[in-house]
């Protein structure tokens, strides 16, 4: 890995189990940074919310907890990295998480630089985030009934529409894609620990202590 970014596009992969916070860091990294966030779990809920071939296939992996197919992955992430200007900086949020889509992001990103932020947390806490976790279907905007609730229960503050659970946010798919993580995802960390541009985060604190590692290391590269 390459850890300076000059006139290349660069990648920012951010890593970590489910509910680890990948989505709320990436969002806050936009923000900071100016980085266009791609984050494959909500590319492929739009795509099945859109019903097309891609969206249609990986619904029911998604609401089993299990990987969906690199090869869907791999054509979409592909297209993503190819429209990227000179200098512009992307986050992928949720990919790779197999050995072998993390050798084929090698492959496709040719000398671009990257970062690696492995975002660690405990998973009795991941547990208690993934079952308070409600999202707005309107705005897209992402609540938790524990940590960062919205002001009138159940209710977006910025649009009023009526949140919703994730049906992979129910106990038993949590379950699995725990297990998912532990078993495929977890070598991919192992992949990647020990290379340059490699930073880990204890992601165990609230968003803004957690965002202070995390922007300290994206600072590095986006300098
Ligand atoms: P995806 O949507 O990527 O799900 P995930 O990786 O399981 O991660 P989450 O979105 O659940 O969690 P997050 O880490 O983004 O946490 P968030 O910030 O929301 O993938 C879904 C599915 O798509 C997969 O299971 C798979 O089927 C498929 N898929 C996607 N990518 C794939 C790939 N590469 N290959 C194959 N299949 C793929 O936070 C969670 C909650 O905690 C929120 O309520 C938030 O408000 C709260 N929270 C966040 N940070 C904190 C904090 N520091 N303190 C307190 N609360 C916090």
């Amino acid at each position: 890995m390459v850890t300076e970014a000059k006139d290349q596009p660069y990648i920012v992969i951010l890593m970590g189990p489910p509910g680890g916070g990948k989505g709320t860091q990436a969002k806050m990294l936009v923000q900071e940074f100016g980085l266009i966030h791609y984050s494959t779990g909500d590319i492929l809920r739009e795509e099945a919310r859109r019903g097309t071939p891609a969206g249609l296939q990986a619904r029911a992996y998604m609401e089993a907890g299990e990987l969906v197919p690199d090869e869907i992955l791999g054509g979409i992430v592909r297209e993503r990295l190819a429209a990227l200007r000179p200098g512009q900086g992307c986050i992928l949020d949720g990919y790779p998480r197999s050995l072998a889509q993390a050798r084929f992001l090698e492959e496709i990103r040719g000398d671009m630089p990257c970062t690696v932020i492995n975002i660690e947390v405990p998973e009795e806490v991941l547990v208690r985030r993934l079952a308070g976790r409600r999202t707005c279907p309107t705005c897209g905007k992402v609540y938790n009934v524990h940590f960062s609730p919205p002001r009138v229960a159940e209710r977006c503050d910025d649009c009023g529409s009526q949140l919703q659970r994730r049906k992979d946010d129910q106990a038993e798919v949590v379950r699995e894609r725990l297990r998912v993580y532990r078993e495929t995802t977890r070598p991919v960390v192992d992949f990647y620990r020990g290379l340059p541009g490699y930073h880990e985060v204890d992601g165990s604190g609230d968003a803004a202590q957690v965002f202070e590692a995390v922007s300290r290391a994206v600072g590095i590269l986006a300098s």
